[in-house]
């Protein structure tokens, strides 16, 4: 059954976009629009747009755009179904049980994908605890990793056997298919179509979200063989950018503090010892949208990562994009030992929980990575020292805590209050020139179509292109301008590939059901895709030159740049008014 229309208007009815996205990020308002600061990217200066005129949104910043459903998609992690169901639930909406895609594909659902992870799971543990295949991997945890059997089994870990069908022909048992295997990232392909298993002869972490679903597995090495860790990469039930190592148990234990460690041996240990707010990222440095969830569950979080060299500059990073989320941040200084694991097995849980205690603040951390890099006897020395620290300093959003730590500078590096206070505001005024020019840069680069992912051939007819644009954005604006658009156009008038697909798409919902939204196409295009879609709708609404004579005047060019014919040229002056409008806009 697909969904209908009326469903999909329902929902989005009742989920304004402003109040769908206010409960993840605040919003101010500017005008009839709301700004806030981006979620998909970090960013200093709010480019995150909401429009509740067309119930959109869009990021001058990053690009990304889309509706109601896209957001929860991109947010949640969520395929399109579940974003709308998601939503349907927030509302009171009743959906029925079986309801699907609006043009029914039959993709490798999530839902699927993480029936079969659980399955996959326990056909892992039962090898592990199941000494004809096990007996190996149960001795390098308990005797090499000292883990009791009930850690081993409160983590549900388990053993991939060292086969190539084992865990392909249980699933198939069990009625997946080898589409959904492949899907799921539990088997790869080969050579004449066959299926093989990825995991093999390796420890399978399973990692489980908050509501206990297993999304994903990292499998590791019992050996120094390289790759020490295969993962899972992104399914439809897995974004690893999005998702933690343990939160699900760290959840009700953080309401504090969390630890954020690099590796799973880390966190499980950590666990072991009664440190069960340690989570780890997920094979990858910790993104955006990890800081995000901290912020959502935690106020405090205390980064524990490796004492070596690439631990501590992950570090780095980890703290910039914590403090950017608003969590208190503090870093661990571990000493004699290579990692937490190492750390509790040496020392135990009662040094360890008196070095959480002695965290240091980054302002600290850096104040001391600074002062163990120059001596600041030396005037010279001293020079790039208090650069590199105001550079520091001037990270930090907050006024009071600048003026905070430029007192603290200000004693410590025997210099006048007055010259750190200066020199900090210089990098800050410096800081925002530069990110204006970058967006500058930006915008240019899309509107010039170099680089242009989406559309690639936006570039050589960019003419074509944006006559183009401003059609599809207007036929998205209201239904009158789409109804003469489906009369008097067709898909082969359209230039670009891209242009011509969404073009046929809209006009292919719009001739079955007589209307058109973005929420029905979710499926069919890609967040990118999607995200030009709604910025195509977001100019024409900026521009609100959205009478039938432009639109008249769009079409009887497009239909000339399609036979190649050069007069039109009319509309050289549309495009003046929005780019001169762009530059008042900014002023
Ligand atoms: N990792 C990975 N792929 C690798 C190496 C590491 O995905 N080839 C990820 C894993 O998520 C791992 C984390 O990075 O947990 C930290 O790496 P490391 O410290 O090497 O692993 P640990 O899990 O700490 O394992 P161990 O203590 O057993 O060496
Ligand atoms: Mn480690």
């Amino acid at each position: 059954m697909n969904i209908s229309p009326q469903i999909i208007e329902d929902i989005k009815a009742r989920n304004d976009i402003e109040h769908v996205v206010s409960s993840y990020i605040t919003l101010k308002r500017a005008g009839s629009n709301y700004n806030g600061s981006c979620p998909f990217h970090s960013e200093r200066t709010p480019s995150f747009t909401v429009f509740p005129s067309t119930q959109s949104f869009y990021c001058f910043g990053c690009g990304a755009g889309g509706d109601a459903i896209t957001f929860v998609m991109r947010m949640e992690n969520l395929d399109y179904i579940s974003a709308v169901r998601a939503l349907a639930e927030r509302s009171g909406v009743t959906i029925p049980e079986n309801f699907n895609h609006i043009n029914g594909t039959n993709e490798v659902t999530r839902q699927r994908v993480l029936e079969m992870n659980k399955d996959a799971a326990r056909f892992f543990r039962n090898a592990l605890f199941d000494s004809k295949y096990g007996a190996q991997a149960m001795d390098y945890l308990v005797n090499k990793r000292q883990l009791s059997t009930a850690v081993i089994k409160h983590f549900g870990l388990g053993f991939a056997p060292n086969s190539f069908g084992a865990l392909h022909d249980h699933l198939k048992k069990l009625g997946y298919t080898d589409e959904e295997m492949v899907v799921g990232f539990l088997c790869g392909k080969g050579k004449n179509n066959t299926t093989y298993d990825y995991f093999r002869n390796r420890i399978m972490f399973p990692i489980i979200d908050v509501s206990g679903n297993v999304i994903a597995f990292g499998g590791r090495v019992m050996d120094n063989s390289e790759p020490k860790y295969l993962n899972t990469s992104d399914t439809p039930a897995f974004k690893k950018s999005k998702n933690l190592f343990a939160l699900n148990y760290a959840k009700s234990h953080c309401e504090n503090t969390m630890i954020l460690c690099e590796g799973y041996m880390d966190v499980i240990s950590l666990h072991a010892s009664g440190f069960e707010n340690a989570v780890a990222t997920l094979g990858t440095a910790i993104t955006a949208e990890q800081a995000r969830i901290f912020s959502r569950y935690t106020k405090k979080v205390v980064i524990s990562y490796d004492s070596d060299q690439a631990g501590q500059r992950a570090a780095d990073k980890a703290f910039k994009l914590l403090q950017e989320v608003g969590v208190d941040v503090k870093i661990l200084k571990m000493e004699g030992a290579k990692d937490p694991d190492e750390f509790i097995k040496k020392y135990g849980a009662t040094k360890f929980n008196s070095i959480i205690d002695a965290s240091k603040t980054r302002f600290e951390f850096e104040m001391d990575k600074i002062l163990t890099k120059y001596n600041i006897n030396n005037v010279d020395e001293k020079i790039k020292a208090s650069h590199e620290l105001c550079r520091v300093i001037a990270n930090f959003s907050s006024e009071i805590e600048r003026e905070l730590y430029a007192r603290k500078m200000a004693v410590v590096f025997d210099v006048p209050l007055t010259s750190v206070q200066k020199d900090v505001s210089a990098i800050i005024k410096r800081r925002v020139r530069e990110d204006k020019s970058k967006e500058q840069s930006e915008l240019y680069r899309i509107t010039s179509g170099i680089g242009d992912r989406v559309n690639p051939e936006s570039a050589s007819n960019i003419r074509a292109n944006k006559i183009e644009e401003a059609i599809l954005g207007l036929m998205l604006l209201k239904v009158e301008h789409l109804k003469e658009c489906s009369e008097r156009l067709i898909a082969d008038n359209f230039v670009t590939p891209f242009c011509k697909k969404v073009f046929e798409s809209i006009v292919s919902i719009y001739k079955e059901y007589g209307k058109f939204d973005v929420g029905y196409i979710q499926d069919e295009f890609s967040f990118e895709q999607i995200s030009r879609i709604t910025k195509m709708l977001t100019e024409r609404e900026r521009l609100s030159v959205n009478d039938k004579a432009t639109l008249d005047n769009l079409i009887k060019s497009l239909t000339n740049e399609g036979e190649k014919k050069s007069d039109g040229d009319s509309f050289d002056d549309i495009f003046d008014t929005i780019k001169n409008k762009k530059r008042t806009e900014k002023g």
